[in-house]
């Protein structure tokens, strides 16, 4: 099958849930029906008819927006789409518990794909199941592609990038600073979040790859110098103030790690990430990652415990389809640093990017995120080496992601730090 027999560039799938429809609204304000030929899925024809109803009643361009109807536990149905499309955006999650058939029909028609996993459990077991069909069918299977993990891989991608058109060498160390951000979060995310946490609980596998810091790069390079994870407050040596663990470390860290791996290591074997959030300097910055730290050792142990789990997800926790309101998803805020070292010739020199958006990170910067990787996916403007296989967003699509953000607003920028070259 050619791409020309294909009705839809791209499908957002679970357009009527809460991540699902900021992307569809997103796509639809940002691009023109002459642009992009864009299609809503879902396994509810009356949610979806509402949802168009209210996409077209916003929008002066768009008189239609067609509707595909399946479900998620139906291959059949996903296998149809699958061959109808250039591109399937996914946001239907637990993806540990509804992704697998998709990307299943995707490889089997060589159809594109993104999501927005964090479930780095679950990305492992694709990896293994679908990497080597995916890589024969040139389909690109492109994992995490909103908040966890664009900002981080694609902010280690422009300092690497920079620092070998630069200084002629890539960084061997970076760091990702969470520095700063503000949003709400979904029981949908919150779900995803409880899969993960019971799939630790209970499978081996999902153990193992939450442990081993290099479990999502492929089979026989599950191993490396770097250690993992910071799980202590610490101070940091680059930026002389205290850090603490961040909470998003355990997915951007190996989601960085797989795209040096799948890229051929352009940035060494040796290569070293870490994710932190910056928390100042003196006592109170001490004081405070010591708190950052607790808090989230407390709340990984309290999801530990089965029935404590059970009764978050059950008392506390929002249900799935709760979430941020259009108008919370467009407040909110977040920024991240990435500081990169390495060794030119003359001497050491240390690269710095800023990536950031003034919108919530999980919904209003996440749809722009996603939106834009499955555009770019459809429009053919990647960058990359790889035709097909399980990648990250920076080894599956690569800077034109960067520009694109940058183009709608988000703060996207690198350059040599300017007291750090020592
Ligand atoms: N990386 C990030 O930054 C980020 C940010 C936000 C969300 N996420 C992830 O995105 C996922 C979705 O989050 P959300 O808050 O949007 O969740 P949600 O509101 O619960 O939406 C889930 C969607 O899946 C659909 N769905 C559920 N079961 C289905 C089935 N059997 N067949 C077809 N569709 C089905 C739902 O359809 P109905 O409407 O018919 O129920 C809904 O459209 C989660 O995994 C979350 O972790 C990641």
């Amino acid at each position: 099958m050619t791409d020309a027999d294909r009705t839809h560039d791209i499908v957002v799938w679970g357009a009527t849930g809460v991540a699902g429809r900021f992307v569809a609204e997103y796509l639809t304000e940002r691009y023109a029906p002459d642009d992009l030929s864009l299609a809503v899925g879902g396994r509810s024809p009356e949610r979806l008819e509402q949802l168009v109803s209210d996409l077209t009643g916003r929008s002066d361009a768009w008189d239609d927006v067609p509707v595909v109807v399946g479900d998620a536990t139906d291959p059949e149905s996903l296998r149809a789409i699958a061959r109808d499309t250039r591109v399937v955006c996914t946001t239907v999650g637990p993806y540990t518990t509804y992704g697998t058939p998709l990307v299943d029909a995707c490889v089997e028609a060589g159809t594109d794909y993104c999501d927005l996993t964090g479930e780095i459990n679950w990305v492992r077991e694709i990896i293994d199941r679908y990497h080597e069909a995916a890589v024969d069918a040139e389909a690109r299977i492109v994992h995490s592609c909103g908040f966890d993990s664009v900002p981080a891989d694609l902010g280690t991608l422009l300092a690497q990038s920079f620092a070998v058109e630069t200084f002629d060498a890539p960084c061997q160390t970076v760091r990702i600073y969470l520095e700063g951000g503000s949003g709400g979060v979904s029981g949908g995310t919150l779900a995803s979040f409880g899969e993960v946490f019971e799939a630790a609980a209970t499978d081996p596998l999902a153990r193992q790859t939450l442990r081993n810091p290099y479990s999502l790069a492929p089979p026989g390079e599950r191993s490396g110098v770097d250690p993992g994870e910071q799980r202590r407050p610490r101070r940091d040596s680059l930026r002389s103030a205290w850090t603490a663990p961040s909470p998003m470390a355990p997915v951007n860290e190996r989601v960085v790690r797989r795209s040096n791996a799948l890229l051929g290591y352009p940035w060494g074997r040796e290569f070293r990430c870490t994710e932190v959030v910056p928390t100042g300097d003196g006592l109170t910055g001490a004081a405070t990652a010591g708190l950052v730290a607790v808090g989230l050792g407390a709340f990984t142990a309290a999801m530990s415990v089965g029935p404590v789990r059970s009764a978050l997800r059950r008392y506390v926790f929002p249900d799935p389809g709760e979430g941020p309101t259009r108008e919370e998803a467009e407040a909110g805020h977040f920024s991240i640093r990435v500081l990169g070292r390495g060794t030119a010739a003359d001497g050491p020199f240390t690269v710095e990017v800023e990536f950031g958006a003034d919108r919530d990170p999980g919904y209003g910067a996440t749809a722009r995120m996603l939106g834009e990787a499955a555009v770019c996916l459809a429009t053919g403007d990647v960058d990359s080496p790889l035709d097909g296989g399980v990648l990250t967003p920076a080894s599956g699509i690569g800077l034109p992601l960067a520009e694109r953000l940058r183009d709608v607003g988000f703060t996207v920028s690198v350059g040599e730090a300017s007291d750090t070259r020592r």
